[in-house]
């Protein structure tokens, strides 16, 4: 192998001496996914621009992973940036005071967000997805959860639950996506004892048509509620999200991500009767009101809202995807691309599972090789500082890797 990523590498193996993060994410052979990146992708980064990003090796790459999808503007956005150094200087942690921005970004939030009467801002988004749980609970007085997709680290969602008690595991049941009957069993199983269905509006597959709203209507005869997990799709998709996109009315939504363009931030929005239960729990923490990612979020949405960037972010998306899919079936239909334009996925699905992840490997070293920051599985991001050269450029190394993968295999 090469020394492409050498001083990635050497700084891993000494930082893992007290950095338990990178100790965990360099030997656990669990997390197959990391350990294929570890060998063969960057570890470290030193600064991003735009639509770029780059290596501590000095390589530079087109970012599509987006710091998991939270940069929608480009990285480093002057805009977004000063409006931080600004918040900054003023001081941003003047708790239990509130800054003034903190209603205006309710405001702003509210008025896009569908249902979106209130708005409760937070850090991150398992911050989020664990207090909307708990205003479910405490609004319907049931325990039971549904729930799909990922929705965060917090003890009731996580997909690793090494050190979750059996008991909280056991309130916590998921369903399969695209599946009616499958939410409709488990509310028929457990009936008058689910709280909420909480999902992701969709992953890689979208949503048959009608089933959001058949989901919907079936949890509200049960007088269970509807909350949509919009980590991904909230402002990125429109900014009404994927709400407004699949024509869809959560009774809370969960957002964080590109809201405020790599600060950390998130919120719960929708109904006013259900937030109104924040006067009944603790639900606080000392760093909620620091305004920082306020004055970004508040930056960033300004800037999606006048410069239509969820359009834009479309239509490159657009571009990527058709350009991605004709590769992929002119160069031996490994893989197949999936998703919406401003978020696609490609997984190798074609072979047995042994040849898909030699192929796997094979596609992401080169794709890295040759300079394209793809995440092997997860969504990919487009933002608003791609350009169409860079798609250009992006489908023509995805095509050669294409082509080499099926030569190599
Ligand atoms: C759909 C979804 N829900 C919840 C989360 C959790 O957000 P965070 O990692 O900020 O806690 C994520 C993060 O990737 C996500 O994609």
């Amino acid at each position: 192998m090469s020394n492409r990523y050498q001083k990635s590498r050497e700084l891993a193996t000494q930082a893992a001496r007290h950095d338990a993060w990178v100790e965990a994410e360099t030997t656990d052979p669990a997390r197959q996914n990391y350990q294929f990146i570890n060998n063969h992708y960057p570890l470290f980064a030193t600064h991003a621009e735009g639509a770029y990003l780059w290596d501590i090796d000095g390589n530079r790459y087109i970012d599509y992973t987006l710091g998991y999808g939270t940069v929608l503007l480009g990285h480093a956005h002057p805009a977004v940036t000063r409006a931080v150094q600004e918040e900054v200087a003023r001081g941003p942690c003047l708790s239990p005071l509130w800054k003034p921005m903190q209603a205006e970004l309710c405001e702003m939030i509210c008025r896009h967000a569908p249902n979106g009467e209130r708005a409760f801002l937070m850090k991150t988004g398992s911050d989020a997805t664990t207090g909307a749980v708990r205003l479910a609970r405490l609004f319907t007085g049931r325990k039971r959860v549904l729930r799909w997709g990922y929705n965060g680290w917090h003890d009731w969602s996580t997909p690793r639950p090494g050190g979750v008690p059996e008991e909280t595991q056991a309130l916590v049941h998921s369903f399969n996506y695209n599946d009616v009957s499958s939410v409709e069993q488990l509310l028929n199983r457990y009936r008058g004892e689910v709280a909420c269905v909480f999902m992701m509006p969709f992953d890689v597959e979208p949503p048959e048509p009608g089933y959001l709203q058949a989901v919907r209507d079936l949890a509200h005869a049960h007088g269970a509620l509807v909350i949509l997990d919009e980590m991904r799709s909230g402002f990125r998709f429109g900014m009404g999200g994927a709400q407004a996109f699949l024509d869809v009315k959560a009774d809370l939504v969960t957002y964080s991500k590109a809201i405020a363009n790599g600060f950390a931030i998130s919120c719960i929005a929708g109904r006013a009767d259900v937030l109104k239960g924040l006067s009944g729990t603790k639900m606080t923490a000392t760093y909620f009101a620091a305004s920082e990612a306020m004055a970004a979020a508040l930056s960033c949405l300004r800037t999606v809202e006048a410069e239509r960037v969820p359009e834009k972010v479309w239509m490159l998306g657009e571009r990527l995807l058709t350009g991605l899919s004709a590769a992929v079936e002119a160069e031996g239909g490994l893989a197949s691309v999936y998703g919406y334009p401003p978020c696609p996925h490609l997984e190798f699905d074609c072979m047995d599972a042994d040849a898909n992840q030699r192929a796997k490997v094979h596609f992401f070293t080169e794709t890295a090789r040759a300079g394209l920051f793809l995440h092997p599985s997860h969504h990919w991001y487009v933002s608003a500082a791609h350009t169409i050269e860079d798609i250009d450029k992006t489908i023509s190394i995805f095509r050669s890797a294409m082509r080499e993968t099926a030569r190599h295999l």
